[in-house]
């Protein structure tokens, strides 16, 4: 008989300043699917299932933000823990621990692997020269220099790469750099940095043997290691830079005062971290065994990181490189998921698909509805998935209350009002109660591969052979005939056990669901070895409460209103999660949308002084006056909507700027031939431009 298997499950830290929203609720929600559906197996086949998680708590842009709220990193990170952890109980994502990396857990951890890989000969010291605020007294990250880009001279780009061109470059080779914390100019600094050296030959070695095996479930994964990795001999990986110098928020590293690791370093080992803080209040939980080598290699450990495609290389390249040379395990595998698409696009703030977590509980939607529509698009790939809103509410509205809970909704009340809430026997003609446990491995053996939609596909399909099975034997024209009574009893029990066995396949993606049904059928905790097994005649269940509620369309649509924001200035990236991916675009469309435009484009428009010769009130017009404009040459008619705050009597005589190559436009009082300019906002007022004096008619504006 096989040993039962001891698993460790990670999802990728979140950082800690920002709010979680419905493209981190993907891996979220993926992870926690699998973690509940190994739970759920038999003790001899799975005996521990541990799901730990933290929050990413390190580096420049967390302790820039504390310094911008004018609080200190750890109150910010305590604060932002809270919310985090809100959100993902609100979305039933069950981790056993979500701890923090600014933990003497993980600075255990970070110490310990830094001082292996030292030993091993793998840290490297050397100067490199940066970019400092002089004001800030602080060398900049890449993302917090702004300059005009090297290549196509666009301004204020990043100092990693050009939105306009896509060029990728070194900060240094920024034109005109401006530090984006203090405005200052930076200038160069040299310091001491530490590397780890993934370029040692042991390193290139190891991962050309361990990627395959690592990340061996996805060929696609496997590809693009491989092509960072290059042929042997090619060298490609580069020394890893692993510090950063104070002012800095994270462990200082031991030995070298004012240095500290970089957030990327103790991120994963927070992992770790997580685990240990677990382990001390379960003493059941060997740390050892899901962390060193030899432990790990005798007691058969698994350790699976469920990351973002995004992070793909520092979980399968740096994290096992460093693993590997401390002396520690190395993962099982690790999963890497796409990014989530609304409505196909990237997820807007201004078209309101930027949505939180925190607000889509908050407008009262069903964190399930949300659960099941992700498990229903998951498989085991790295392709995108799309939260299409329409079909989101088609099909939990479909699926999920028009197939599943329908049945119960059927059936229950004659078992409550006929038979006292009891069930009685289980109709053997019935093939649906057979298919449905002939169907368990294959579900099981979908949601172990992470194939989810395939697992759903399976369970609706059940779901339709039952509501088949109720329409066929029809228990609402039973219940007429007293001398059905059995058979209606039989029918309904039936579906009462095929609803159970739903539930079941259900439960890992929605658990509170389940625990609702597991209180109406008045069962424990259902699990998978309950399958096969019908709830025994004469069990007693309560009374149906309706289990769950249409999506009405309005919901969404108040959503996405309450997610719409005006534009604003984005704030500052970190890289390398798809958070940072989804603002990065955010921060493209925002610079898109108010848009620049080239000085070609602004020459397009031919603006002219223009004395107004007269101007007339026009006969049923509640908003315009008629202007007739004098360009020096020629004159035009423009009619304006500018009545509301100006009287004709007072206009004539005086000069304005016009719009001259605007096309002439056929009014229903004339053609109006141009446009005057007028500024206006939020409050009431139009205010006709005005030249200062000396400008000329037919005086050009530029
Ligand atoms: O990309 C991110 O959001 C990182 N905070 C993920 C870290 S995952 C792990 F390495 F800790
Ligand atoms: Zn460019």
């Amino acid at each position: 008989m096989s040993v039962p298997r001891k698993i460790l499950v990670t999802s990728a830290l979140p950082y800690a300043n920002g709010a979680i929203h419905l493209g981190h609720l993907v891996e979220y929600i993926q992870t926690d699917i699998w973690v509940r559906f190994q739970k759920m197996r038999p003790k001899e086949e799975v005996g521990e299932c541990w799901y730990v998680c933290a929050d990413d708590t390190h580096g420049t842009p967390i302790m820039l933000r504390a310094d911008k709220e004018g609080i200190a990193p750890e109150a910010l990170i305590a604060r932002v823990h809270g919310e985090h952890a809100r959100d993902f109980a609100g979305f039933h994502v069950a981790f056993d621990n979500y701890h923090s990396t600014h933990s003497e857990e993980t600075r255990f951890f970070a110490n310990d692997i830094y001082g292996k890989l030292k030993a091993a000969g793998l840290i490297e010291v050397r100067a490199i020269e940066q970019f400092y605020d002089p004001v800030k007294e602080m060398f900049l990250p890449d993302r917090y220099i702004k300059g005009e880009c090297p290549k196509c001279r666009a301004a204020d780009q990043y100092g990693d790469s050009c939105e306009a061109c896509g060029a990728a470059y070194a900060p240094t080779d920024l034109k005109n750099p401006v530090s984006a914390v203090s405005g200052a100019t930076p200038v160069r600094k040299s310091s001491d940095h530490y590397f780890f050296k993934l370029s040692d030959p042991r390193c290139q070695e190891f991962l050309r043997r361990a990627t395959r095996e690592v990340c061996r479930t996805q060929p696609e994964a496997v590809n693009k290691l491989q092509e960072w990795l290059g042929e042997p001999g090619d060298n490609r990986l580069t020394d890893w830079d692993i510090s950063r110098d104070a002012p800095y928020f994270g462990f200082e590293i031991p030995g070298a005062p004012g240095k500290y690791f970089y957030v990327w370093l103790d991120a994963p080992i927070g992992y770790f971290g997580s685990l240990k803080n677990l382990a001390a209040r379960t003493p059941s939980i060997d740390v050892a065994a899901f962390t060193e080598r030899e432990a790990a290699a005798r007691t058969g450990t698994e350790l699976y990181h469920f990351v973002g495609k995004d992070i793909l290389y520092f979980h399968a390249l740096f994290w096992p490189a460093e693993l590997e040379h401390a002396g520690y395990r190395i993962p099982t595998a690790v999963f890497a998921h796409g990014f989530l698409t609304v409505d196909g696009q990237k997820m807007s703030k201004s078209r309101g698909t930027f949505i939180t977590a925190e607000s889509y509980l908050k407008q009262g939607l069903n964190p399930e509805w949300l659960r099941y529509y992700y498990a229903a698009k998951l498989n085991a790939t790295m392709e995108d998935i799309d939260l299409s809103l329409d079909d989101f509410i088609a099909r939990v509205n479909s699926d999920l209350v028009g197939k599943y809970i329908n049945i119960a909704s059927r059936c229950a009340g004659f078992i409550s009002k006929r038979f006292d809430g009891r069930l009685g026997a289980i109709d053997k003609s019935a093939t649906v109660e057979e298919d449905s446990v002939w169907q368990s491995d294959e579900i099981a053996r979908a949601y172990e591969a992470r194939e989810y939609g395939k697992a759903l596909r399976e369970i609706m399909r059940l779901a339709d052979l039952a509501n088949q099975y109720v329409n066929d034997n029809k228990p609402w024209e039973l219940s007429k005939d007293a001398t059905q009574a059995n058979r209606l009893h039989e029918v309904c029990s039936t579906a009462i056990s095929l609803f159970r066995d739903l539930t079941l396949y259900l439960k890992p993606v929605l658990p509170k669901l389940a625990e609702h049904v597991e209180q109406f059928l008045n069962i424990s905790p259902l699990k998978w070895a309950d399958i096969g097994s019908s709830l025994p005649a004469g069990h007693r269940i309560n009374e149906y409460k309706h289990l769950m509620t249409r999506i009405d369309s309005k919901q969404i649509d108040a959503l996405v209103e309450a997610n719409r924001e005006s534009l604003a200035p984005a704030p500052a990236p970190q890289p390398h999660s798809q958070q940072r991916h989804a603002e990065r675009q955010q921060h493209a469309e925002e610079k898109a949308a108010v848009s620049h435009i080239s000085i070609d484009d602004f020459s397009k428009v031919d603006l002219r002084i223009a004395r107004i010769a007269s101007a007339e009130h026009v006969e049923g017009a509640e908003k315009l006056i008629k202007l007739t404009l004098d360009l020096g040459t020629e004159t035009r008619t423009v009619f304006a909507g500018i009545k509301a705050a100006y009287d004709p009597a007072t206009l004539a005589g005086r000069l304005t700027v016009m719009v001259a190559n605007l096309a002439p436009r056929k009014m229903k009082f004339g053609l109006s031939e141009g446009m005057v300019l007028a500024a206006s906002g939020e409050g009431p007022g139009i205010f006709l431009l005005s030249p200062d004096s000396g400008a000329q008619p037919g005086m050009r504006v530029k």
